[in-house]
């Protein structure tokens, strides 16, 4: 099982990076396998620790996509990170064990601290949309543009039934993307 959530490092130099990442867990391990290249896995190796941010704002998701990375942060409570303060809740990560690998290592991490900011409030078709596109997005060069427009097209009935004002604008961040690419593309065809 694997779930989506948005890490927040710390590099060598202090800067803070914030990234969307399917975690897996192993027993009372964390499990985070970055393909390279990657800031947050320069970050992790440099730093040890990280934060695991469960958060509903799925602008949060979209934004690191798409130049959008602003959010408002707090300082981490037992590890030097920081959490998001839209996260309903968040584990601050120390790091275990590494095994590496050429394209995609596996880092190993213990939960060093846990706290709970806000109740879950259930289930909302149009934040499954938001992420089910951003993860097409996240491959844009590596997906047939036909695959990702019908996924698009499905995706976008629950968009117009179900979303909020935050859904509305990671959707549109996404779609803005996705339509630069095609007009890149179709420009390169037609070079
Ligand atoms: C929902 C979601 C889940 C993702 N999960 C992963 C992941 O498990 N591993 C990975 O390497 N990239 C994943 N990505 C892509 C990274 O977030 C993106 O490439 C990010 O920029 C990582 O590179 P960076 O560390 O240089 O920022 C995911 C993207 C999305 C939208």
């Amino acid at each position: 099982m694997i779930h989506e959530i948005i890490l927040t490092t710390l590099s060598a130099e202090g800067q803070v990076h914030i990234a969307p990442f399917g975690i897996r867990w192993r027993g009372d391990q964390v499990l985070i396998a970055p393909f390279r290249p990657s800031q947050t896995l320069d970050n992790l190796l440099a730093t040890r620790h990280a934060v695991i941010n469960y958060t509903d704002d799925v602008r949060v998701f979209a934004g690191s996509l798409t130049g959008h990375a602003d959010w408002p942060l707090r300082h981490a409570e037992q590890v030097q990170g920081r959490i998001l303060a839209s996260a309903l809740s968040h584990q601050e990560l120390e790091l275990v064990e590494v095994k590496e690998d050429t394209t995609r290592p596996e880092l190993y991490f213990r939960v060093v601290h846990e706290a709970t900011h806000a109740p879950f409030r259930g289930f909302n078709r149009a934040q499954a949309a938001v992420i089910e596109l951003a993860v097409l997005i996240s491959r844009l060069h590596m997906l047939p543009l036909e695959k990702i427009l019908s996924e698009y097209a499905y995706l976008k009935i629950a968009i117009d039934k179900t979303a909020g004002e935050r859904e509305l604008q990671a959707w549109q961040w996404l779609t803005d993307k996705l339509q630069n690419y095609q007009a890149e593309i179709s420009g390169d065809n037609q070079a």
